[in-house]
């Protein structure tokens, strides 16, 4: 029998990473009592702690996935009023940063695909600006003259995700909010059709179990090492591994002031001489090895276009494991069985999303009405079953 303890909560949410502390704080803030659960010793230490923290939704918009676009834009929206309110309830820096984006193309045959994106950005309503390569280089002058075109995308911005997990944190105490660390859950607990709570894995067997009313799933690609759930109420997440390096100017600041996008890849500037630089894209399962082929192609790709890439000291490399569904977009909102919530699934989006799945759980935990753009992020999309048909 597991350990009962007598903490009983209103919201368990389970991963402390950026998702799942929007969600905490933003519950808290309505008066739900809750806490976090992270199995780490650190929070954000998942996926959260390799991203780089772009706000993109323009610079990475698809014509094929509309529907993530319009989540993604009205997040981007909310991020300057949601950091703001990040730093006044906490008191940390979040770590955003007003950069702006330049998607460049290095050859010709580049130089016509980014037209093509930019009139597919136009289609959607997109506006971006169109740029040969010396007013591009005008603008950022480490860029090679080599450089064909660019589209310059003002109002992609980049957060630092380490930084707003710490500022996040803050919030969430500050408002009377829990979070224990080094708590890994092991299963979720139900009853008939509904969740009763959490428990812990421990050494010696079944360890602390947490009663709460409702349960929050944002364990990141951990999310099917989570047991109790029947596989009807699943949501499908695998890990999609991303190496990506850690860069230091010793110079300091201003090689490079905007968010650099290319094919593959990106650069992002964290304002004070130190980028990210990422990241590959690889189906490897819990491998978070980093291997010479994959620092080489980030550093090759990056130095064809940033020369002075080469002067820089690396910090750091890692592998982080972004959290994929089946169709790569994220599960927002009530899950099969009553009490069981979904915010997983975020794959390369989920610093941006953000702020709009923190509404969209909010809603769905106070069982008010959900906004409109979040229902084909429904978890049922993957569950296709009853609470009834679930439980049985
Ligand atoms: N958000 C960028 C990436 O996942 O690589």
């Amino acid at each position: 029998m597991p350990q009962r303890t007598h903490s009983s909560f209103d919201v368990a949410v389970v991963g402390g990473g950026i998702i799942g502390l929007s969600v905490a704080w933003r519950a808290q803030q309505r008066g739900l009592r809750t806490v976090v659960l992270e199995r780490d010793a650190q929070l954000g230490r998942g996926a959260t702690h390799a991203a780089a923290g772009m706000l993109a939704p323009v610079s990475e918009a698809n014509i094929a996935e509309r529907e993530l676009l319009a989540l993604g834009l009205e997040s981007a929206a909310r991020y300057p009023d949601f950091v703001a309110e990040v730093a006044d309830a906490g008191g940390e820096d979040p770590g955003f940063l007003r950069c702006g984006t330049l998607v460049v193309a290095r050859d010709r045959d580049e130089a016509e695909a980014l037209d093509r994106e930019r009139a597919m950005r136009a289609t959607l309503g997109l506006e971006v600006e169109r740029l040969l390569g010396s007013e591009a280089r005008r603008r950022e002058p480490a860029l090679a003259p080599t450089l064909r075109l660019a589209l310059d995308v003002p109002d992609d911005h980049a957060v630092d995700p380490r930084r707003l997990v710490v500022a996040l944190a803050a919030a969430l105490r500050a408002g009377g909010g829990e979070i224990r660390t080094g708590a890994p859950v092991e299963r979720v607990e139900t009853d008939g059709d509904r969740v009763t709570g959490v428990t812990l894995a421990s050494a010696g067997g079944a360890g602390e179990t947490i009663a709460a009313d409702q349960v929050v799933v944002a364990a990141g690609a951990w999310t099917r090492l989570l047991g109790g759930l029947p596989d009807a109420a699943r949501v499908p997440v695998r890990p999609v591994k991303g190496q990506i390096l850690r860069l230091r100017d010793p110079a300091g600041p201003g090689l490079l002031t905007r968010v650099l996008r290319m094919d593959p890849g990106y650069i992002v500037p964290r304002g004070d001489g130190r980028y990210v630089l990422g990241a590959t894209m690889e189906e490897q399962g819990f491998d978070t090895t980093v291997t010479a082929g994959g620092v080489f192609e980030l550093l090759r790709d990056a130095s064809e276009l940033i020369p002075g890439i080469w002067e820089l000291v690396i910090e750091e490399q890692e592998a982080g494991l972004r959290p994929g569904t089946p169709d790569n977009a994220p599960a927002l909102g009530a899950g099969a069985l009553r009490g069981l919530h979904w915010a997983a699934g975020h794959h390369r989006n989920g610093i941006l999303l953000a702020p709009i799945t923190a509404e969209i759980l909010v809603a769905s935990l106070t069982g008010a009405p959900p906004p409109d753009l979040s229902a084909p992020f429904t978890p049922a999309r993957f569950t296709h079953t009853t609470k009834k048909e679930v439980a049985a």
